[in-house]
């Protein structure tokens, strides 16, 4: 068998799929017990899980419901009563001017990524090429393998803000960030996954001026942010304008399975997602959107978000950040503040191995993590700093997330000391 340029890349070694291998082997029957501090799953939340679980009763005791759950082609757009439902919502809530033609939905928000970034970049039909640039590194690994050609992102090393108590925070460095001609769209997780940060009003209005001005979109990956889920622990607000495409995601709310991605953009942006659905899978799956369409009509999303979601994993990123200051007190560990989503981001300065070597340690003595050099895409440039950091997730058992921790803190405690060792 003889792959193409496209077949080759899209099988290659990429992080985002030694991630979901380890997700795999990890809970593989018989495979040896190890605690998943790496990917990216949402909590278990019995609260949210038993509103869904009902819903799901009441829907197989409906005879139309359950036929529109399982048994018919929504339009390539995605199911209509969900996006009229949210159109609404989003109107009324948020006071956005918005209709059901500036709501698209993807199967997950992942897919949606593929398509927004291959429409934006890549070669124009006149033979120029544009790039996607991420305005701050680090940023989600995910994005990293997504182009069809090679070289698809450009990213700008951040300013790096020390604050008291051992947290950091990146900056996106104005400076530096160069938007070119070359730049098709500009892209930003906020919450940024790995890290956590929630990049600030000032900077995102500042990039919305930026790519408005050169007529490009700006696109915000909502995938933990404002309305929903609303995994973000300081203030923010979130916005819509014509120039922008947020992308938002039912998973992290607690349906990552059923891999439902919604996107508010303009009507142009809309219609050519529309075409990319029908061509790439008919339509977008309609069993999220059946299923949650009551929680969007009635609004509940949005307060479930705020009431449950929110603090579930606010109480966990507290209860992580304590357990590190408390296992990792004689350790060089600095936190990024944690200021959204479900990850620790460690940054173990002078750290004597690569991150990618520590997660190969720490796999060995039994906890996943993700190793911090992946989350680069378009940074190319040699920054010792990409390697010495580390994501953790806080999203499982408090216990786990305890005896995890503890692990990470004592191989790294030993490899700081060999290393001063061998100095000395
Ligand atoms: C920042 C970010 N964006 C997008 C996604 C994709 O999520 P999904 O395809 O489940 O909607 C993820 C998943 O972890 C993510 O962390």
């Amino acid at each position: 068998m003889e792959f193409t340029r496209f077949g080759k890349k899209m099988t290659s070694n990429a992080g985002i799929l030694s991630l979901m291998d380890d997700l795999g082997k990890a809970t593989a029957p018989g495979s040896k017990p190890l605690i998943m501090m790496g990917v990216g799953n949402p909590g278990q939340v019995p609260e949210f899980q038993e509103i869904i679980r009902q819903e799901f009763l009441a829907i197989g005791n409906d005879q139309q419901r359950f036929q529109q759950l399982i048994s018919g082609y929504a339009p390539p757009q995605g199911e209509r009563a969900f996006i009229d439902g949210l159109a609404d919502l989003l109107r009324k809530e948020q006071g956005w001017d918005i209709g059901p033609e500036n709501i698209c939905l993807t199967n997950g928000s992942q897919t949606a990524f593929f398509m927004l970034f291959n429409l934006f970049a890549g070669i124009l039909t006149d033979g120029r090429r544009k790039k996607i640039c991420l305005p701050l590194a680090p940023e989600y690994i995910g994005y990293a393998d997504l182009g069809i050609f090679d070289d698809m992102f450009v990213s700008t090393k951040p300013d790096i803000e020390l604050q008291q108590g051992g947290f950091f925070k990146y900056h996106i460095d104005f400076e530096k960030l160069e938007i070119g001609d070359d730049i098709g769209a500009v892209c930003i997780s906020r919450p940024t996954n790995p890290t956590g940060n929630v990049v600030t009003d000032a900077e995102l209005a500042r990039l919305a001026d930026l790519t408005a001005e050169r007529n490009i979109p700006l696109i915000i990956d909502s995938a933990y942010g404002l309305p929903f889920p609303g995994m973000v622990y300081v203030e923010a607000e979130p916005f819509w304008n014509d120039n922008l495409i947020l992308c938002f995601s039912l998973s992290k709310l607690g349906l990552p399975s059923l891999r439902t991605g919604i996107i508010v953009a303009n009507k142009e942006v809309v219609e050519a997602l529309t075409a990319m659905n029908a061509i790439i899978s008919l339509t977008p799956t309609s069993f999220a959107p059946v299923l949650a369409r009551n929680l969007v009509m009635n609004g509940e999303i949005t307060a479930l978000s705020r009431d449950l979601i929110q603090p579930f994993y606010r109480k966990k990123m507290e209860k992580a950040v304590a357990a590190v200051r408390d296992q990792f007190a004689d350790i060089p560990c600095r936190i990024h503040k944690p200021e959204g989503a479900m990850f620790l981001w460690l940054w173990f300065e002078g750290l004597p191995v690569t991150s990618l070597e520590l997660y190969y340690i720490l796999k060995e003595n039994g906890v996943l993590v993700v190793s911090g050099h992946y989350f680069f895409p378009g940074l190319s440039e040699e920054w010792r700093h990409k390697d010495e950091c580390i994501r953790v997730t806080y999203s499982q058992s408090d216990d786990e997330m305890q005896r995890g921790l503890a692990i990470i803190a004592h191989v790294v405690r030993r490899i700081y000391s060999e290393d001063s060792g061998k100095k000395e």
